[in-house]
């Protein structure tokens, strides 16, 4: 029976009869049918019912041939009745057919008094007739899966003739709806119902708290805006100030420039860096608002100066500096060009002491290097930036700080390598343990800013600054397990990765 059927099955065996046993009443409907049809019925309160939970007894293949054809001693008895002369132990294996009944069946038989031996050695019953009480009792167990006396199912699980099975049952009683027919249930109220006043009479669907929702198929938050959100939370949560990075398009003079990146620099070469063919140059740096009062000439000049001839303690590169080739225009190959521009406005703010005051800003946002794409390497990416400017500024503080910043992702026991950047020494690359990979892998760059910069941009002598950068694309690709940085970004990504892919926590690896 269909799971429809067995429900008005039910609701008309109750009609005649309340309450009734599932196994009784339904004896060929299998669990899961009889279990979902009641649910059905009791949603509805049509019926209620309990779950019981009892051990039946089913008989064994040798309990069922025994029901069948008697026990072997019966069978035994019945051949030797109908021979007159008694039987052979080979006339007895023959007429009975097996064996193994015939050897069992005799001893038996012998041990209950009905059969005897003649003196040529056969066998003959010794009684008229016989009670076959084995065969009883497995009909009774085959027909009531139990006996009324606890010792024979004892005796005959034994004899393994039967074996005991839990089965699970309902007793169902009328619920307070019952009927006999399952009415219409409404899904929705709607306004024609309202309007005709067919709610009042309506049976509505219940809400099914357990069902999983449907697939909304609304937008999806990309892994590496996840991955970006998490880092602002530490910056926010550090008391970092976020720098605005909205202009992918720079001078040189902002990129390399003011950084002391030397004009012959190999990263300033079309191979390294994008340059913008039209316009080719900016105009010189001036201010960007009209409220924006800084000397530009003065970081122009002092830029010029401390790469041909030094300035502020530096012997400088002593090369012919060209304007022109400040002024050419770049995808912004480091967000760093934007923590230049910022410190040099930060050195014309001042505290209630008159004084240069600290700071703390980052960014995080797309960068542009003309790199062969590979498996791990895009031609834009994304750099997560900070920088912290302040007096008394060590070292080792720079390196405490980037154990407490990384330690907030969950990247502990942090090595670091001496490198080199033109605008910051020392310089150092991080380092980190990565368990899942099994290895130290790089996570950052770092620095403290060299003062042939941080002057130049007009910031006092005893101000240090510390600077790192990372891309966000490498923690992302760890965190996702994503091994092909074009799965991540550009026109191959899966649309689908991008609406399953989890929330992300950086403190969970
Ligand atoms: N600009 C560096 C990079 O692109 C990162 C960095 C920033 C290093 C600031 C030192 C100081 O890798």
């Amino acid at each position: 029976a269909t799971p429809g059927d067995l429900t008005l099955q039910i609701l008309h065996a109750l009609d005649k009869e309340d309450p009734i046993l599932s196994a009784q009443a339904f004896p060929a409907a299998t669990f899961t049918d009889v279990k979902a049809a009641l649910d059905r019925l009791a949603s509805r309160e049509m019926i209620k019912y309990d779950t019981l939970d009892r051990e039946e007894a089913i008989l064994e293949p040798e309990g069922e041939q025994i029901a069948a054809n008697g026990s072997h001693e019966a069978r035994v008895f019945e051949a030797l009745r109908q021979a007159v002369e008694g039987l052979s132990v080979q006339e007895l294996e023959k007429t009975i057919g097996d064996k193994n009944v015939a050897k069992l069946g005799q001893s038996k038989a012998f041990k209950e008094k009905w059969i005897s031996r003649t003196k040529e050695g056969k066998f003959k019953t010794a009684t008229d007739s016989i009670k076959d009480v084995t065969q009883e009792q497995v009909q009774t167990i085959k027909t009531t899966r139990t006996h009324p006396d606890p010792k024979v199912i004892t005796e005959l699980k034994k004899r393994k003739l039967i074996k005991m099975q839990k089965v699970i049952s309902f007793k169902i009683h009328k619920g307070p709806k019952f009927a006999l027919e399952i009415a219409k249930e409404e899904t929705d109220l709607t306004a024609d119902m309202i309007a005709s006043g067919a709610w009042k009479t309506a049976t509505f669907k219940p809400y099914n708290f357990n069902a999983l929702g449907a697939d909304q198929n609304a937008g999806a938050l990309h892994p590496l805006n996840k991955v970006r959100h998490e880092f602002r939370q530490i910056f926010f949560e550090m008391g970092f100030e976020e720098m605005p990075t909205s202009q992918y398009v720079e001078s040189g003079f902002w990129n390399f420039d003011t950084l002391f990146v030397p004009q012959q620099h190999p990263a300033r070469d079309l191979q390294d860096t994008f340059y913008i063919s039209d316009p080719k140059v900016a105009g010189k740096p001036g201010p960007t608002s009209p409220d924006d009062t800084r000397d530009y000439n003065e970081v122009w000049e002092n830029v010029r100066q401390v790469h041909e001839n030094g300035k502020f303690g530096s012997v400088g590169y002593r090369y012919p500096w060209s304007a022109e080739e400040s002024l050419r225009l770049v995808l912004r190959t480091h967000t760093t060009s934007v923590s230049a521009a910022m410190l040099h406005k930060l050195a014309g703010l001042r505290d209630r002491d008159g004084r240069v005051p600290s700071a703390r800003y980052f960014s995080i946002d797309r960068v542009f290097r003309n790199e062969t794409v590979d498996a791990t390497h895009l031609a834009e990416f994304h750099q997560v930036e900070g920088v912290i400017a302040d007096y008394g500024l060590t070292l080792g503080g720079l390196m405490e700080f980037m154990e407490i910043f990384f330690g907030k992702m969950g990247l502990t026991d942090l090595s670091f390598k001496p490198a080199y950047n033109p605008y910051t020494e020392p310089s150092m690359e991080i380092f980190a343990f990565h368990k899942g990979l099994n290895k130290l892998v790089e996570i950052g760059n770092s620095g403290m800013f060299r003062p042939e910069f941080l002057e130049s941009v007009g910031l006092p002598s005893d101000l240090r600054v510390y600077g790192w950068g990372l891309s966000l694309e490498r923690p992302t690709m760890i965190k996702y397990a994503i091994s092909n940085i074009r799965e991540l970004l550009g026109h191959k990504v899966d649309l689908n990765f991008i609406e399953k892919n989890p929330a992300v926590r950086l403190d969970k690896d």
